[in-house]
This record gives structure tokens, C-alpha cells and sequence, in this order.
């Protein structure tokens, strides 16, 4: 835990560091301060998107050391220490990620709100589960809505980008999905 200088307590205040997308960050925050607000407003990473803000959308879904979490009601001095991963940390220099690539291929945005946590729910799972079934995708995104697409594609986005980092071949990777939405 990051210690607090006599004038961080003073002002109510308690530093953190967290590796934010592979950088350390260093701040003084209020402990009350909401993990998702730290980051869109602190650290100006507004790609983690407030729907409900009650642990119901998954919209402000992050991973915390690798394990996807809701950062609208996790706070923030409870990630000091940690890293966590925002959406902008996916893409490499000028490399979309192959979650964001199958997003894209399969058409699993229309508005695109959802699509952040969306993203990183489905990160965490192929990287836990190279081949994930469909049960398993559906599963998994269970904790992220979607008001928009009906699910279809974006199940077929996760499948492609599972086959891509598996073998790096995306032929055909849409085709084992089922119809149900
Ligand atoms: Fe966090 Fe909806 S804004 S779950
Ligand atoms: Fe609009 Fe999912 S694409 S909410």
C-alpha cells in the first residue's frame, strides 16, 4: 500500500500508483473515488464507459490484474498496487488487437457502448480458455448487456479473434457459431 504524506492526509486524500495499460500512475486521490472515475477523469482514459452504474451492464468492465471487473463499484485506492487494463490499452502502436480486429470483421458493434467491456470480458476469457465453446462466450459476456445488436455477432467476434491468437488464421472462424441470439 502507498503510503500518505502528512499533506495528502491533511487534504483527505491517499496516494496510489497503479500500472494503468503498462505505465505506472501515481496520484492522490479521495478514497471514495470510483475506479471508473479515476480513469475516465483523472487519467482521462474515457474508453471505459458509465451505463448503469450499479454492477448491472458491464459497460465499465476493466481487468484488474487480468480478471475482468466493474469499475463503477470497485474504488480506486483498492487498485493501488495492481495493474489494470482499459480498452486503450489493447492496441499495439498501430496494431489493433485480435479482439478488436474480430470486432470489426464480425460486426459485433453498432453503437459501440458496450464494446469495451465487451472487449476485455472476452480478453480474459480466451485467455483462460484458447477454444471457448459458444456456451462458454455467452457465458461469459453473461455480466456485459447489449442493447443493440442481439449478440449474434458479437459471439462471432469473440470466436474470431479465439482463432486468430490460437493459430492466427481467421478463415472460416465465424462458421462453427450457432443462430441464437
Ligand atoms: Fe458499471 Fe454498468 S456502469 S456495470
Ligand atoms: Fe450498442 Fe452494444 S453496440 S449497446
Amino acid at each position: 500500500m502507498t503510503q500518505a504524506t502528512d499533506v495528502e492526509r491533511a487534504a483527505g486524500t491517499r496516494p496510489i500508483a497503479v500500472t494503468v495499460n503498462g505505465e505506472r500512475r501515481e496520484s492522490a486521490i479521495e478514497p471514495r473515488l470510483l475506479l471508473v472515475h479515476y480513469l475516465r477523469e483523472t487519467l482521462g482514459l474515457t474508453g471505459t464507459h458509465v451505463g448503469c452504474d450499479t454492477t448491472s451492464c458491464g459497460a465499465c468492465t476493466v481487468l484488474l490484474d487480468g480478471t475482468p471487473i466493474k469499475s463503477c463499484t470497485f474504488f480506486a485506492v483498492q487498485a493501488d498496487g495492481q495493474e489494470v487494463t482499459t480498452v486503450e490499452g489493447l492496441v499495439q502502436g498501430a496494431q489493433l488487437h485480435p479482439i478488436q480486429e474480430g470486432f470489426s470483421e464480425e460486426h459485433g458493434l453498432q453503437c459501440g457502448f458496450c464494446t469495451p467491456g465487451m472487449m476485455l470480458t472476452a480478453v480474459a476469457l480466451i485467455g483462460e480458455k484458447p477454444d471457448p465453446t459458444e456456451e462458454e462466450i455467452r457465458w461469459a459476456l453473461s455480466g456485459n448487456l447489449c442493447r443493440c445488436t442481439g449478440y449474434q455477432n458479437i459471439v462471432r467476434s469473440v470466436q474470431w479473434a479465439a482463432r486468430k491468437l490460437r493459430d492466427g488464421d481467421t478463415a472460416g472462424a465465424s462458421s462453427s457459431g450457432g443462430e441464437a441470439a
